[in-house]
């Protein structure tokens, strides 16, 4: 097989690179490890910026995302038993949109196999090679036969635990990194969410997050310890959490409702420099992770993609090199924002083992600072809506 962008994973970041380059007249296949079954129907993210609104739209795969997607204007960070709204929309001009990573990746799917384009799931052994030169490679297995591609470029969208990044030559990148001590408990009920914007609540017992999914269906997260054995969370002791950790002076709760769905998800922050290596492109989580707090993560993958498309796109229109050698540059300045701010929220609304009273009157005072001053609340703000794409990208 011969095809000019050869890209690992079907993830937001590999499907959406895919869709740009064949809106921009550039072959790609996809090579993907897991079913098209099991992709689009993996609960993860559910926060969409603006900017990442737009750019499906833009791109022709916005339909549903606009008809079903719920605009948000505001967020409330609830302590101290009192909730504070962010009008987020008064204080930036933005708004997000909540619609489900795994809806936009059938939306992608979708959009892929109308393009008639290749995708391969349930691909075996992913292999990269030759990335060094003008020629590299991706070998694979699928339905018990070896298949190669030969490509001109490699984007490794193949997320954290994926083979790009552990292809890289050692000694070729570092690693800027950092875990925390705790975990998110996820859930999805069958129940009507009970306001309609997301609460960030930070309490005594650890932070919570109550999110949605549609008209009927409520996403909920509990913080809770690195190595969380999910069997040791039956529905009510998660329940009766959520109802601690949410408790207010106006009373409010989420809805209770069948659990259809539960995780657990560790927290990092990680970043690999450069994202280049050659004629390999890392984009996504293959090259970042941010932990979940600021809502970051499927944005950047968008984001990432979206600076290789155009400059692949120059490339193969003028030979145009220029976007390519800025790719991993231009990346990190939005990469290393979206880091700091996630960190940031991180670091304000969970509980850390072990804190003193000292470290927790901070976190409450800088709590009170943002819902009190304009300025703090629109610094938090922007940031959670997605600054503007860069001009130079
Ligand atoms: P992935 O979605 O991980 O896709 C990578 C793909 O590559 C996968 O399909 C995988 O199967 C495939 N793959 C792996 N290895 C190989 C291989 N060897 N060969 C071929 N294919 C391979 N982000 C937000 O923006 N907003 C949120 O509200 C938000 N909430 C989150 C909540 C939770 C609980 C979690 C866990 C994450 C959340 N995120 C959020 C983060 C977001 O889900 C990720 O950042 C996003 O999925 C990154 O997309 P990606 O395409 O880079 O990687
Ligand atoms: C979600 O709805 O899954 C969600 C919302 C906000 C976050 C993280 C996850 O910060």
């Amino acid at each position: 097989m011969r095809t000019q962008v050869a890209i690992v994973g079907a993830g937001p970041a590999g499907l959406t690179l895919a869709h740009l380059l064949h809106r921009a007249g550039v072959d790609s296949a996809v090579v993907e490890i897991r079913s098209r079954e099991h992709v689009e129907h993996r609960v993860r993210a559910g926060v969409l910026e603006q900017g990442t609104v737009d750019l499906l739209v833009e791109c022709g795969v916005g339909q549903r995302l606009r008809r079903e997607g719920l605009v948000h204007h505001g967020i409330e960070l609830r302590f101290g038993g009192e909730g504070h709204r962010i009008d987020l929309t008064a204080l930036t001009g933005r708004s997000i949109t909540v619609y489900g990573q795994q809806e936009v990746v059938k939306d992608l799917i979708a959009a892929r196999v109308e393009s008639a384009r290749p995708i391969h799931f349930d691909a075996r052994e992913v292999a990269i090679e030759a990335f060094d030169g003008e020629h590299p490679r991706v070998r694979f297995q699928a339905d018990g036969k070896r298949e190669t591609i030969d490509c001109d470029f490699i984007a490794g969208c193949d997320g954290f635990h994926g083979v790009c990044r552990g292809s890289l030559p050692e000694g070729s990148f570092a690693v800027h990194e950092r875990a925390y001590p705790f975990a998110w408990l996820g859930i999805l009920a069958e129940a009507a969410p009970s306001r309609s914007e997301l609460v960030y609540a930070s309490h005594e017992r650890g932070f919570a997050l109550f999110s949605m999914r549609s008209p009927s269906l409520t996403r909920l997260y509990l913080q809770v310890e690195p190595e969380e054995r999910i069997e040791a969370w039956s529905d009510e002791r998660i329940w009766s959490e959520l109802a601690a950790r949410f408790e207010g002076a106006d009373g409010w709760q989420p809805n209770e409702g069948p659990i259809l769905e539960r995780i657990v998800a560790g927290m990092r922050s990680f970043v690999v420099e450069p994202m280049r290596h050659g004629r390999l492109f890392l984009a996504g989580d293959a090259a970042h992770i941010v932990p979940p707090t600021g809502a970051k993560g499927l944005n950047l993958a968008v984001a990432d993609v979206r600076v290789l498309a155009r400059a692949l796109a120059r490339w193969y229109a003028s030979g145009d090199a220029s976007g390519l050698e800025a790719y991993s540059a231009t990346c990190l300045g939005r990469v290393w924002r979206a880091e700091h701010f996630s960190w940031w929220m991180t670091a304000m609304l969970h509980r850390f083992h072990g804190e003193s009273s000292f470290h927790r009157k901070l976190q409450l005072a800088q709590l009170e600072y943002v819902a009190s001053s304009r300025a703090a609340a629109t610094s938090l703000a922007e940031n959670y809506v997605g600054l503007p794409w860069a001009e130079a990208d």
